[in-house]
């Protein structure tokens, strides 16, 4: 007999025989049935097996315990309890493997610290099946969405000399000897002995190869683990994370802000469409304001301002006595608190702030007039903050060449580069999406390790 999953026959008619596979994740009943709630994986809801216990042997019915995985047969039959339409009257069950009362998942609910010392269990928890399932389907609607509109997905290397973002905060590579590495002549570490001839780490970003492939292919993307060394202990920050970086040749910063608003707003809907069953589980569970806060998203045309004009924002709130834990200023780098109460307390709805100044952006943005901001975009998010960091980039060799000095980068891993403005230079621009900052919203999860199967983060790389 064909094995059906428990999403398809929650939805067949009753009156057939059926074989269901699964993992039980509780039973209970008297002495004359069993009730046993069997899930694989396929949806958050289970099929409940119903065993009548004069047709088992109660060594079998014994052996049948809280994560054992079973094989089940029998008839699909209308459901007399309520909360399900249909259950299985058991004729015959296999036990595939048993798990015995040392299995950490037992009935009762868990804290989300609990279940991140046991991340290699916690996938077979509602919540995290809920999470991992909303996690696939985004992944797939964002290939779904470029596709759509003629993007190409370039893939972008892993393994870089450069530092993209200029941040400093990157992780070595290297095959040398640790405790005895190659010298130079002058004591130093002699990388031109390593693996690739030369110092290299794991890529903050893609965005470099990926402009090169938007001045070639016209609009690209990119979607791939980006590494950050960054000591940043934050329940907003991994040290790998996934990052989509469109990159489009033509686009100036008022098109890239049109389109990152379109793509996390069809991410969302795209989200309501197929995910419904485990976001209004996660609703219930953890955060009764979710599902209303999706749609809430999908109503609003985002609000667009400058940084400027954020700051004088934020110091009128301070003059009113808000307080925040950072001092607020003109040139500050905006802080959670900052980016969060211009969200969910002075506009009620997402916020793209743009022109930052050049000092806190990185090296490629756009230079301004004025001389002192850069055409730099964030998307702003209620509970997240920002959720997209992007900008038009600088078209011209010499502005870009002449930021390069000032801010006293290395040219010699940044040469093939600049051949972007060398050779046939365009207006151009492009963002980032961190992958898991949208899942936590639109999972609602408040911790960005709860969203990534296995959360690499400072101390932290088990599993
Ligand atoms: O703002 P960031 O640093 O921008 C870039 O890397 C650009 N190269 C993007 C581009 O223009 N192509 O990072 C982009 C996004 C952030 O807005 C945030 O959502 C996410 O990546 N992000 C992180 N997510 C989790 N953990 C971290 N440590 C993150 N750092 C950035
Ligand atoms: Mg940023």
């Amino acid at each position: 007999m064909e094995r059906k999953k428990v999403a398809q026959l929650l939805k067949e008619a009753p009156g057939q025989q059926v074989l269901a596979k699964g993992w039980v994740r509780t039973k209970r009943g008297n002495k004359n049935v069993a009730f046993i709630a069997l899930n694989d994986g396929s949806t958050i809801n289970n099929i409940q097996v119903v065993c009548d216990l004069a047709k088992f042997e109660e060594d079998l019915m014994k052996r049948i315990t809280t994560g054992a995985c079973l094989a089940v047969k029998g008839d699909l039959v209308a459901s007399q309890g309520s909360g399900q339409a249909v259950e299985i009257q058991a004729s015959d069950i296999e036990i595939y493997g048993e798990c015995d009362a040392t299995y950490p998942l037992q009935k009762k609910g868990h804290s989300m610290e609990f279940l991140r010392e046991i991340a290699h269990l916690r996938p077979r928890t509602n919540t995290f099946g809920a999470v991992l399932r909303i996690r696939h389907n985004m992944a797939f609607a964002i290939h779904n969405f470029f596709n759509s509109k003629g993007f190409y997905y370039l893939h972008t290397p892993l393994i870089t000399a450069a530092d993209a973002e200029g941040a400093g905060a990157m992780f070595q590579v290297t095959t040398l000897d640790m405790d005895n590495p190659p010298r130079t002549e002058e004591g130093k570490v002699d990388y031109s002995k390593d693996f690739f001839g030369r110092l290299t780490s794991l890529t903050v970003s893609g965005q470099l190869e990926g402009e090169l492939g938007a001045t070639a292919l016209g609009e690209i993307y990119t979607f791939g683990p980006t590494f950050r060394a960054e000591n940043s202990n934050t329940p907003r920050h991994l040290a790998e994370f996934w990052m989509i970086e469109p990159e489009m040749a033509f686009y100036d910063i008022k098109d890239n802000m049109d389109l990152a608003e379109e793509f996390i707003k069809y991410l969302v809907q795209y989200a309501l469409d197929h995910c419904l069953d485990d976001i209004t589980f996660l609703n219930n569970m953890f955060d009764k304001e979710l599902l209303e806060r999706l749609r809430g998203v999908l109503k609003e045309d985002f609000v667009r301002l400058t940084y400027t004009e954020g700051i004088e924002i934020l110091e009128k709130a301070v003059a009113d006595g808000v307080k925040f834990e950072y001092p607020v200023g003109w040139g500050i780098d905006l802080q959670s608190e900052h980016e969060r109460y211009l969200v969910e307390k002075h506009f009620c709805k997402p916020v793209i702030l743009t022109d930052y100044p050049k000092d806190i952006k990185a090296f490629y943005m756009k230079q301004n007039e004025d001389g002192r901001t850069v055409r730099a975009m964030d998307v702003l998010f209620p509970k997240i903050g920002e959720i997209i960091g992007g900008s038009e980039r600088e078209a011209s060799f010499e502005k870009l060449n002449s930021r390069i000095d000032e801010l006293g980068m290395s040219h010699r891993t940044l040469e093939w580069y600049l051949d972007t403005r060398r050779f046939g230079s365009c207006p151009h621009s492009g963002f980032g999406l961190g992958f898991e900052r949208l899942l936590m919203f639109v999972t609602g999860m408040a911790n960005i390790r709860d969203v990534i199967p296995f959360p690499r983060t400072p101390n932290n790389a088990e599993f």
